[in-house]
């Protein structure tokens, strides 16, 4: 018997040992892939901004961001073969508003925020078994003029393009919304 109970303890160190072995493998994996992707997407949407603000000013911002935002993070999640977006606890756009998952990853977040702990990526199945990535994303001094106390000039492209915003008075290094990730 004494026997037995040592054969089943090893084989039950043995499983718990490779299943975490393979979880924490898994969790590195996805998260390096949540960083690169996160990388690439974060550069392609700064230079579009950019250039829509050099070529054209904060009016031709708007539309392009408009026009554009959603179409680049959708074709990235084509190359990528993921789900990739931006979303937020205060939303601009109706079309990037939290799934279950996001809203309670950000809540997370907020609330780590008012402890003043860093905010690290979070990498983890979510409810339905998939796995998700989500990052963090702060508000820099360059997004003020569209995300923090804003001028009549944008006040008034608010109204035009998105009349429901709520993605105003946003003060420097305050959370903004997350980019997220959701792999097949
Ligand atoms: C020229 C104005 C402008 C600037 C500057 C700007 N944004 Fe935005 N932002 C927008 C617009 C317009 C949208 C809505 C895009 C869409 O329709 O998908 C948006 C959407 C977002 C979203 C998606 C969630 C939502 O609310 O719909 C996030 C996150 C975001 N911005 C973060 C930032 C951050 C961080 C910065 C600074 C690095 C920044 N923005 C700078 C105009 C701006």
């Amino acid at each position: 018997m004494k026997r037995y109970i040592g054969v089943l303890m090893l084989f039950l160190l043995y499983q718990c040992r490779s299943d975490s072995g393979k979880a924490t493998s898994e969790v590195e994996y996805y998260s390096a892939l949540g960083d690169s992707i996160t990388k690439v997407a974060f550069q392609t949407l700064s230079g579009a901004l950019k250039s829509a603000l050099q070529q054209g000013g904060i009016e031709n911002a708007f539309a392009v961001c408009n026009r554009k935002a959603l179409r680049l993070t959708d074709s990235l999640s084509h190359v990528f073969h993921v789900k990739l977006k931006r979303t937020a606890h205060k939303i601009r756009n109706e079309a990037n508003a939290p799934d279950a998952w996001e809203k309670s990853v950000i809540q997370r977040y907020l609330a780590m925020q008012k402890e003043g702990k860093p905010l690290k990526p979070i990498v983890e199945k979510d409810q339905t078994g998939k796995w998700r990535y989500a990052k963090p994303i702060l508000v820099k001094p360059q997004c003020l003029m569209c995300h923090g106390e804003v001028s009549p000039q944008v006040k008034a492209l608010l109204a035009k393009y998105y009349p429901n915003d709520q993605a105003t008075g946003f003060t420097e290094g305050e959370l903004r919304g997350i980019w997220s990730i959701q792999f097949p």
